[in-house]
């Protein structure tokens, strides 16, 4: 489900906004004009870091990065609303969940303070690139990395955590759900691997399954649990939930799930709706049974699941604006976009005020 296109507001101008055709925004790279940057050698910690013009890094070919996968990435959003605010969504979680990844990759990590500070900088110093209210928003991407050489043994001697931002519209195009292909060969995350934090190194080993998916006409695959083959764990670059009557299921946080920050809002969403929501393991029989599927993550917001096709068999599922995946998306950008109250606290709003010494 995609944020509906509005009017424009009559304060879009030359001097808030970049030079941005909004209406064709795609999910893609978009340079902007500034980046964060802040490096820490071993054993020291995170110091502030600064705002730079965006530009490639120049990196040591012996990096952790480079030759073992020693990084993170985080993603989450600047939202315009309609009465000019700049808002961002739990950016604390992000940091929560960067630091138990780092803690997972050995690395030295910036603090939740530190990190909310960088984005909100990064987002400042990007602000005429915040799509106008209705034409998407700012995807921000904190990264942290083994930037030092390392050929044999630890330690890696100097890390870097990098904030920068693109504008994106939306992440997937399929207006009437996705169709997904239940992976059945490749797994994504393995007991006591690293499925469970956002790893740099979970995403492109899958890269070959999405890509045969997309090429069979499919809109993301469904990846299975490594110990069975049994179960459903998540998509790509999204947690999955099913609905049955009153029951919302989703795969419980069992170190091969990432710990969506739009998961945990969406499971509280769906309790205050009155559903009775169950974190459980959840057999791929009971999501073919399903009366609706859907998925969640800062990309794909809340997206609802059309189909999915099993051993070459495809099951549908109930799609449209009746679904509670809808009436979980209008509730959930609602408090993101500023439309209502934040009765959750969730929402952080950004005046130029809150980062002391930034002027623009
Ligand atoms: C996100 O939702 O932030 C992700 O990490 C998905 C990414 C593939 C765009």
């Amino acid at each position: 489900m995609a944020p509906s296109v509005q009017t424009l507001p009559t304060s879009v101008s030359d001097e808030i906004y970049a030079n941005v055709k909004w209406e064709e925004l795609g999910f893609g790279f978009y340079r902007t004009d500034n980046m964060y940057v802040a490096k820490c050698k071993h054993g020291e910690s995170f110091q502030e870091g600064s705002i730079v013009p965006y530009a490639d890094f120049q990196i040591s070919p012996c990096s952790a990065v480079l030759n073992y996968g020693q990084g993170l990435y985080e993603g989450l959003k600047a939202y315009r609303t309609e009465d000019g605010r700049i808002m961002l969504f739990r950016p604390d979680q992000n940091a929560l969940r960067l630091q138990s990844g780092a803690h997972r990759l050995c690395m030295p990590y910036p603090s939740v303070d530190q990190f909310v500070s960088a984005v909100k900088q990064v987002v400042l110093a990007n602000k005429k690139w915040i799509p106008p209210p209705g034409r998407g928003t700012l995807y921000i991407r904190p990264i942290l990395f083994g930037s030092g050489p390392i050929l044999g043994s630890l330690p890696v001697p100097e890390y870097t955590f990098t904030v920068f931002a693109c504008p994106v519209g939306r992440f997937h195009q399929d207006n009437a759900g996705l169709n997904l292909k239940i992976e059945d060969k490749f797994r994504r995350a393995f007991p006591s691997g690293t499925g469970g934090v956002k790893s740099i190194t979970n995403y492109s080993p899958v890269w070959i399954t999405l890509a045969e998916a997309k090429a069979q006409g499919f809109s993301d695959v469904l990846f299975l649990d490594a110990a069975t083959g049994k179960n459903v764990e998540e998509l790509f670059a999204s947690n999955v939930f099913i609905v049955k009557g009153n029951v919302v299921s989703t795969p419980e946080i069992s170190g091969t799930i990432l710990p969506g920050v739009t998961r945990k809002s969406i499971i509280e969403l769906t309790r205050d709706f009155g559903y009775k929501v169950e974190e459980r393991i959840v057999p791929v029989e009971d999501l073919l049974d399903a009366e609706e599927v859907f998925c969640t993550g800062t990309a794909a917001i809340v997206t609802t699941i059309a189909s999915v096709t099993f051993k070459e068999t495809k099951t549908e599922f109930k799609t449209g604006d009746k679904t509670l995946a809808a009436k979980l998306f209008a509730t959930l950008t609602d408090i993101q976009m500023g439309r209502v109250e934040d009765k959750k606290g969730w929402t952080m709003e950004l005046t130029d005020a809150t980062t002391p010494g930034l002027k623009f």
